[in-house]
């Protein structure tokens, strides 16, 4: 990790932390024990883009390209209503579409009884979905096979 991302990576953590009231973890935990496995179509831009925001926030991907993405989504349990371009799964955990980092991060620090987390659709201004200064509102979705609720939320802006 060079120096802007560990950077860029500890204000992260350091969010994440104060909001849960919890300084005594180890930041280093996320980037050097959680692997992100990344499920992508090769010609996806966006998830390419998504990638690059999590390496920025300290995560290790490995990313792995598949044409037809159903069969995966389906085998972690991504209903048709919450799926996105990508799939990835990281400590137990779904994490389908553009979900922001620091969410993930909370997922992690938090371990909520679910599936993972979904930002369904792509809606424009979500990490990796940057377009101008624009961004459309849009939910972080707790899920599971029988419960869902909004993890965040992330209001519409103009920047
Ligand atoms: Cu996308
Ligand atoms: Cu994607």
């Amino acid at each position: 990790m060079d120096y802007l991302s560990r950077r860029k990576f500890f204000n992260l953590t350091a969010l994440g932390f104060m909001s849960l009231g919890i300084g005594h973890f180890a930041p280093s935990a996320f980037a050097g024990t959680h692997v992100l496995k990344v499920y992508k179509s090769p010609s996806c831009g966006c998830c390419s883009a998504w990638v690059a925001h999590m390496r920025s926030a300290g995560f290790r991907v490995v990313a792995t390209d598949i044409t037809d993405l159903r069969p995966i989504k389906k085998k972690f349990g991504v209903v048709p209503e919450l799926r996105s371009c990508h799939t990835a799964v990281i400590d137990g955990y779904v994490i389908e579409g553009h979900v922001p980092a620091r969410e993930v991060m909370r997922l992690l620090t938090d371990r909520p009884k679910a599936i993972g987390l979904a930002v369904p659709g792509m809606p424009i201004g979500s990490p990796g979905m940057e377009q101008g200064g624009r961004r459309d509102p849009f939910q972080v979705i707790l899920f599971s096979t029988t419960h869902r609720s909004v993890f965040a939320e992330y209001p519409s802006q103009q920047i």
